[in-house]
């Protein structure tokens, strides 16, 4: 059975497994928090750098995958050359959905929030250039908002007069209809984002990366199955665990029991330790 590893900093890769089970059902999942090392948003380029690919070289040799997601924006943005350059496998990462946002808003007027380091990244920049410049874009980069998924996950609600402080900027933006979730934990607090957003009169749809990186995996996987097939008739595969979907944490020691009770019932059957 294929495997896909899908790495984020925290439990914000999990809004990104969710999309890709949705589309792919026969394959296994592993999910890696580096929990360990969040958040990653506010850290400087060269420590993130050395901090994936130390990370990804433990994912690769703990669970061998077949492609590895790099779940989360904003590693993504910075990362991906030198992970790709390193590894032999296929590497999909998650970058904000600006393409799309500009060709379905009606009034060139969007929205991106994002962690502090994406919203100042050059990549995030040369795709404005590239595809939004006939936009006016709103740029929010929030740590707290990433806190808040994660602690919503840990089974605390949400603050919602923060969360309308954080949104603000886009309230204040007359005519902003399309707005761009680009750090990956953001999709885990949508439904309050677009209540917020609709309760203070703004009319957006929101757009995140997780569907287009589902079918990206799709096409990938039925690729690097074919592959595993022929491997697996010279050699036994091993696997560290017969379960099905797992979910690693790079701390695992500090897991609460809301938020190990909320990953079990996203459908894994085992939450495990990476030594990185
Ligand atoms: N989920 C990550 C992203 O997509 C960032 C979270 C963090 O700051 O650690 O950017």
């Amino acid at each position: 059975m294929t495997k896909v590893a899908i790495y984020d900093s925290g439990v914000g890769g999990l809004s990104i497994f969710q999309e890709i089970v949705a589309t792919n059902q026969s394959l296994r999942s592993i999910f890696v928090s580096d929990n360990q090392a969040y958040p990653y948003g506010t850290k400087p380029e060269a420590e993130l750098l050395r901090r994936v690919l130390n990370v990804s070289d433990a994912i690769c040799d703990q669970y061998q995958p077949d492609v590895l997601v790099l779940a989360c924006n904003t590693a993504s943005t910075v990362c991906l050359p030198k992970l790709r350059q390193r590894l032999s496998l296929p590497v999909v990462g998650v970058v904000p959905a600006i393409k799309p946002a500009a060709s379905v808003s009606q009034t060139k007027n969007i929205g991106l929030l994002a962690t502090p380091a994406t919203v100042h990244r050059a990549y995030t920049d040369e795709l404005i250039a590239d595809f939004a410049s006939h936009c006016t874009v709103t740029k929010v980069g929030s740590k707290e908002l990433v806190d808040m998924a994660e602690a919503k996950l840990a089974g605390q609600a949400p603050d919602m007069a923060l969360l309308k402080n954080i949104l603000q900027p886009f309230i204040d933006q007359p005519g902003l209809d399309t707005l761009v979730l680009a750090c990956t934990h953001f999709p885990l607090l949508k439904q309050e984002i677009a209540a917020v957003l609709s309760q203070s009169g703004v009319n957006a749809t929101l757009i995140d990366s997780g569907s287009a990186i589902a079918s990206r995996v799709l096409a990938l996987v039925s690729e690097a199955g074919k592959q595993t097939q022929l491997v697996q008739q010279n050699q036994q595969t091993e696997y560290t665990s017969n379960a099905g979907h797992i979910a690693a944490f790079t701390d695992k020691a500090s897991l609460n029991d809301d938020i190990q009770k909320n990953v079990l019932n996203m459908g894994f059957t085992n939450i495990e330790a990476l030594s990185v």
